[in-house]
């Protein structure tokens, strides 16, 4: 499997999901294969809480890297089969990735599958 996605696999560790008990991890890969991480991050009051995928581009962002230089993204979680990104993930995401950009999400049973952003938010705001 591709390192990238190993490491995102590790980062599941940080999730802060004592609630749900559903960890997410989301990594940003750029260009020049920098990492960026997120994972969700719940609270008392669950509507508070964060995705992975927001927390990552928010890091992203926050790190001072130039959007323009994200290569791809990869999204795991502790379920069996992997999930995609929410609808509120997905227009957060559109602000700053490419309809071309892919889209990497694996589950436990380690199946890799792959999306580029258009499929998963075809007509955007
Ligand atoms: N969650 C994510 O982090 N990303 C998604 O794409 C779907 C849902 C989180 C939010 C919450 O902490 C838990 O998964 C259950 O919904």
């Amino acid at each position: 499997m591709d390192k990238n996605i190993i490491k995102t696999f590790n980062l599941l560790k940080n999730s802060y999901s004592p609630y749900s008990k559903f960890r997410v991890a989301c990594s940003i890969i750029m260009k020049d294969n920098t990492f960026i991480k997120g994972v969700n991050v719940e609270n008392k009051s669950y509507g508070l809480t964060i995705c992975a995928e927001r927390n990552a581009m928010t890091s992203l962002i926050s790190q001072g890297y130039n959007y323009k230089d994200i290569d791809y993204v990869i999204i795991v979680s502790d379920t069996i089969d992997s999930i995609i990104p929410c609808g509120a993930c997905l227009q957060f995401l559109n602000e700053f990735i490419n309809n071309n950009t892919i889209i990497i999400t694996v589950g436990k049973n380690k199946k890799i599958m792959k999306y580029k952003f258009n499929e998963l938010l075809p007509i955007t705001f």
